[in-house]
């Protein structure tokens, strides 16, 4: 472990600085595993990933392997994907459906239940063996909100989920009641990795500040295409949002308004055509009679949300990204990103969202390499972290209602992290819990 503090809070000056051996140092990954990793509730996957009876898919959480199924009992199943004969990984394939699973080494065969059910020459096994004792493994806590499901290492976890979740449940809320039945992740996932710290990525994923600068290239496109950015980010200063502490370690910032519904929201292009714009407004208006003019308001409102420690819900109207990533190293990281739909909007305005996802957010995107490029830079600039060992995360620590380019949601991550690394809580910046997405219209 570092020899000086993870973090530097100090409440009198104040200022909040972040240790960047955090970011390079093998022994404090070896801790983040054990003590975050190991022990805090993590995203899985989302339940309409698996639409069908015996859909599968397979997926690393937390560094460790898992099938993510449906059952022939309808029923939702987290299994460790490592064959239960001598360790193999059990079921190579991204995703797929089929009523068992063979080990490609000796044959053994699970079903989607994880169910030991037949092995070649089984014949062979001493009468007391039984079958029966060698079930795949699942991981002692699996639970789900809202189709968003998330699993548990550690047995010892006595903190349900929804109440790890704290008051991002509502943010949750507001993705999943943009759908009559059920949000939907398109199909497919981009998949790419960054070398740079793993939680660089949590700082990022909602860090207003950096979007003027950072995107600058983007900002210009769109501002170019037609789309007034100016009146979208309050005249351009920023993305016009609030930031909230949800507890826990996990925080939002909202974007600018643009809840009414006639312009996409946050840094979208203007609207592909008039008729997803005619598209939008309805959708609007079919929320508004559903649950009332606020909750729409908020609904279409944006917000970038980070669940600690590596869930992000990029949630901008113009498209839902969802986002988990993992370190392999103190300097690399894998990122997995999908999209989240609701499944009554017409193929048009699908099409603008799926766009969205590609040429905005993709790894060849329009703002995911900026990113990338960014992040890897302060990694290569952390190599003189003994030189200078503090990264500076202060902005707008002094506000009542910090904004969406200021730092809150950043020191809220920190002193959680900080917490499970040493033992020792901090008291949070303001007890107060702001919905980010109404300080956004309201300005206050
Ligand atoms: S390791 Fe899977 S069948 Fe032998
Ligand atoms: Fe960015």
């Amino acid at each position: 472990m570092a020899e000086l503090p993870l973090i530097i809070d100090d409440r009198e000056t104040p200022k909040f600085w972040v240790n960047r051996a955090t970011m390079v140092e093998p022994g404090i990954l070896e801790q983040e595993r054990e003590k975050i990793f190991d022990r805090c509730w993590l995203y899985v996957g989302h339940e309409s990933e698996l639409q069908n009876v015996h859909d599968f898919r397979t997926r690393r959480v937390g560094g460790r392997p898992v099938i993510f199924t449906r059952s022939s009992e309808d029923n939702i199943n987290v299994l460790v994907n490592v064959c239960t004969h001598r360790g193999m990984i059990l079921e190579t394939r991204k995703e797929g459906n089929g009523r068992n699973m063979r080990c490609f080494y000796h044959g053994w065969s699970f079903n989607t239940d994880g169910k030991l059910t037949s092995m070649p020459q089984e014949e062979d096994y001493p009468d007391g063996w039984k079958k029966s004792e060698r079930c795949l493994p699942r991981p002692p806590h699996v639970d789900s909100y809202r189709g968003f499901w998330f699993l548990c290492w550690d047995k010892d976890q006595s903190e349900s989920l929804f109440d790890y979740l704290a008051n991002a449940t509502d943010y949750i809320d507001l993705v999943a009641d943009q759908s009559d039945t059920m949000m939907q992740i398109s199909g497919g996932s981009h998949l790419y990795s960054m070398h740079a710290n793993w939680k660089l990525l949590a700082e990022n994923s909602a860090d207003g500040y950096h979007a003027m600068t950072t995107h600058n290239r983007y900002i210009q496109m769109i501002s170019a295409s037609g789309a007034d950015f100016k009146k979208r980010t309050g005249g351009g200063k920023g993305l016009g949002g609030g930031a909230a502490d949800l507890g826990n370690g996990h925080a939002a910032v909202g974007a600018s308004d643009h809840s009414k519904g006639d312009r996409p929201a946050g840094l979208a292009r203007a609207f592909h055509s008039e008729e997803a714009g005619k598209d939008y407004k309805e959708r609007r208006q079919h929320l508004a009679e559903k649950f009332g003019e606020e909750w729409t308001d908020r609904i279409l409102g944006g917000r970038n949300v980070v669940i600690f420690p590596n869930l992000v819900i990029v949630d901008l109207g113009m498209g839902c990204t969802v986002r988990t990533f993992y370190p392999e190293e103190p300097g690399y990281m894998e990122i997995t990103s999908w999209e989240l739909s609701p499944p009554e909007v017409t193929d048009t305005l699908n099409d603008a969202r799926k766009s969205d996802f590609l040429t905005f957010w993709g790894p060849a995107g329009l703002a995911t390499p900026d990113d990338v490029e960014a992040l890897s830079r302060c990694q290569k600039g952390f190599a003189s972290y003994k030189i200078d060992p503090w990264n500076d995360l202060s902005r707008g620590m002094d506000k009542e209602h910090p904004a969406s380019t200021d730092e809150l949601q950043m020191r809220v991550f920190w002193r959680k992290y900080n917490e499970l690394m040493t033992g020792e809580a901090v008291q949070e910046e303001s007890g107060v819990y702001e919905k980010v997405d109404m300080i956004a219209r309201t300005g206050k």
